[in-house]
């Protein structure tokens, strides 16, 4: 089934009082910000094989190709297709020539998060707050343009090779940048499938090195004017094995969630330094996307061949968590049947479930979260998540 470009605007129609509920926004006041952050605009990942992720993106995550740019673009040095699932979008890029740039990094880290793009409304107001704190500006602000209007794009440097593009697309309307052609989705959804299996991006977690987290801490709050909205230090998140440590940072109304983690010293390896090793640095770990509808999305890509983590049946059968979650919307034997974690704060409850990495390398994975209130991170959950982690990385010969 083909979709007009109008028509896909309307399936991608999140409105704020469900991104409210999805991803947990809080009032704030932008007028006050000095790097004022809309939305998340795009994750963009480069893959070995961009034409088979971009394939598996759509099979497995449901998600819709809705753009393309490639040598019969115009676009000789790389392919690029942009997928959509509610307001998320990535575009997963692969190189063609064989001196595409993009090789040279997948050669370094593997398939992985190149971009996190910021959606902002003043690109060169938000570069110059960033140049003034310090950032690396990798990209000068300018404007790109085709038929379908201009967009104004910069880009700063981030941890690791990672970087933010800035992109105000106010005076666009094409389906995703100037040089890329609308495409229709090339793969049948099942008879009966959702219409979608998840609506947002809710966090994407950045891994870096042992002592770097605080600095990264603050150079989102000096450069970004990002918030504290969580942190996770010590006892809260050790196993018997590993460790690790981890701030979360935001912009004014949490839309944009960056939760940043750094190895601790254990009796043996973290899971953070299997992924420096693996990736070649710091960089993207995970990315939480949320659905309203956990069990319909997690049912979907299990039967698209997605691998989940297992948690241990004791995690269901502890007292103490029964005790502690109460009541949630669908009963615990549920949860257990599928594998999903509960979490419950102050605020409410959350829903959550991991997959195991995507790639060839120990690196990238998902999770989904069903967020009820809860504005957290799931903290009850990182034991036994953890360990669930360390049985796997055992079995890579990592741990
Ligand atoms: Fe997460």
């Amino acid at each position: 089934m083909t979709h007009t470009v109008g028509e896909q605007h309307q399936l991608d129609d999140v409105s704020y009082d469900q991104l409210r509920q999805l991803v947990g926004l809080v009032d704030h006041d932008a007028s006050t910000d000095p790097f004022p952050v809309r939305a998340l605009d795009a994750v963009v990942f480069v893959a070995g094989n961009a034409t088979q992720t971009a394939w598996f993106y759509q099979v497995a995550f449901g998600m819709r190709l809705v753009a393309y740019s490639g040598p019969e673009t115009g676009n000789h040095d790389h392919k690029s297709f942009v997928l959509k699932s509610g307001s998320a979008r990535f575009v997963i890029n692969g190189g063609v020539r064989p001196d595409s740039p993009l090789l040279d990094h997948h050669r370094r880290h593997g398939d992985g998060v190149t971009d996190i793009a910021l959606e902002v409304a003043d690109v060169d107001k938000c570069v110059e707050h960033a140049r003034a704190q310090g950032a690396t500006v990798l990209e000068e602000p300018h404007d790109v343009s085709d038929e379908h209007g201009t967009v104004r794009v910069a880009a700063i440097a981030t941890y690791g090779e990672t970087r933010h593009s800035l992109v105000d697309r106010s005076r666009y309307t094409g389906p995703y940048l100037p040089g890329y052609e609308a495409r229709a989705a090339t793969v049948q959804r099942p008879e009966g499938a959702p219409k979608r299996l998840f609506q947002a991006v809710d966090h994407c977690v950045g891994n870096v090195e042992l002592g770097k987290m605080d600095e990264w801490v603050d150079w989102y709050r000096r450069v970004m004017g990002f918030v504290n909205m969580a942190e996770f230090v010590g006892d809260d998140i050790a196993t018997e094995y590993s460790a690790l440590m981890s701030k979360v940072v935001s912009n004014g109304n949490h839309r944009v969630k960056f939760p940043l983690n750094e190895p601790a010293m254990a009796k043996k390896r973290s899971q953070i330094d299997e992924y420096l090793e693996f990736y070649g640095g710091p960089g993207c770990q995970h990315i939480a996307l949320a659905t309203n509808d956990i069990i319909g999305t997690v049912t979907a890509m299990r039967a698209a061949g997605v691998e989940f983590l297992q948690v241990p049946d004791s995690y269901y059968e502890d007292p103490e968590l029964r005790a502690r979650i109460g009541e949630v919307r669908v009963p615990v034997e549920t949860l257990q049947q599928h594998g999903i974690l509960v979490d419950r704060d102050e605020d409410g409850y959350l829903l959550q479930i991991f997959t195991k990495p995507i790639g060839d390398r120990p690196t990238v994975f998902y999770e989904l979260i069903e967020r009820h209130g809860s504005l957290g991170f799931g903290i009850g959950n990182f034991k036994a998540l953890f360990e669930a982690i360390e049985r796997e990385q055992e079995r890579r010969g990592n741990l």
